[in-house]
């Protein structure tokens, strides 16, 4: 196996305290001794229902979530560990795509702004002077597919599809190796969903990207990644090649998911 750019070490989240309103709730255990490992330059799936820890991991590996047990390391380092400027340093190598490219894009920002906000984060690493930040973001725009010439330009004036791009270009702006795309598509109509992941696909291949992609489309999931993990409230349930675990089910639950996903639909 290639070397593991991230490994997910038996970790547990339990959340404890007060959420919304209402004051106290029950402790939550959004993850439950979870251990997966990401290979150099694979797409790995996470797969689950809603509410099944998700995005809790994807959060606990940007560590804007500090699990409650167990280790992330970054090619083995581990994060827990790390001195706030290795950490972020090391960040500008690991970024994401959100779900929802509405809210993700600040309204008042111009594209310009959105794409060049992670290389000022990053200055220190990416090191560009303002102009050179402006060429860097037109040339990103184009990566993705929209034209240079939509610097100036803000959000409200793209389609969902176009905003997705948008979100990818700026996740891109600060030369990370791996993306947590966190339901990249799910927003999105089904024409263009198929348009960003052909995308994703093309970049990946271009850029020597490691996906950890997460969804709750079968569908997707198939056609974009390599191995598969199923996560069922907290706890990962079968984990293996795409193939494998869609032509032989080891688990109930995967048969169960399998059977009732619809039918795998290969986008054009
Ligand atoms: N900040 C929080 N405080 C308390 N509980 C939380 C918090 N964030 C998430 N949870 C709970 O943790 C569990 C996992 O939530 P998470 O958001 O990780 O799921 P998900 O798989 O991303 O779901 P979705 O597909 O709906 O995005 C859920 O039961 C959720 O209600
Ligand atoms: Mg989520």
């Amino acid at each position: 196996m290639p070397e593991p750019v991230l490994e997910i070490r038996n970790v547990s989240k339990t959340y404890t305290g007060r959420r919304g309103l209402f004051g106290k709730s029950d402790p939550v255990d959004a993850l439950r001794d979870v251990s997966l490992t990401v290979a150099r330059g694979e797409s790995f799936g996470l797969v689950g229902e809603s509410g099944s820890g998700k995005t809790t991991l994807t959060r606990s590996i940007l560590r804007l979530e500090q699990p409650s047990s167990g280790q992330i390391l970054f090619h083995g380092n581990d994060m827990a560990a790390l001195s706030p400027r290795s950490l972020r340093r090391l960040r500008a190598r690991i970024q994401i795509v959100f779900q929802d490219p509405y809210a993700s894009l600040n309204p008042r920002m111009t594209i310009e702004d959105i794409v060049t906000e992670p290389m000022l984060i990053h200055r220190d690493i990416v090191g560009l002077d303002r102009a050179a930040r402006r060429d860097r973001a037109a040339e990103l725009l184009s990566l993705v597919g929209l034209g240079s010439q939509l610097l100036r330009r803000h959000p409200h004036e793209f389609s969902g599809g176009q905003r997705q791009r948008i979100g990818i270009a700026r996740a891109l702006a600060s030369g990370p190796e791996l993306l947590l795309l966190d339901e990249p598509t799910s927003a999105l109509d089904v024409s263009v969903q198929a348009q960003v992941l052909n995308l994703l696909i093309e970049l990946q291949d271009r850029l020597q990207l490691t996906y950890f992609f997460i969804s709750h489309d079968l569908a997707v999931v198939r056609y974009l990644c390599t191995r598969v993990a199923l996560i069922h409230h907290g706890r990962i349930i079968e984990e293996g090649e795409t193939n494998r675990i869609f032509d032989a089910p080891q688990t109930e639950y995967a048969r169960t998911l399998i059977s009732a996903a619809p039918e795998v639909r290969v986008p054009a």
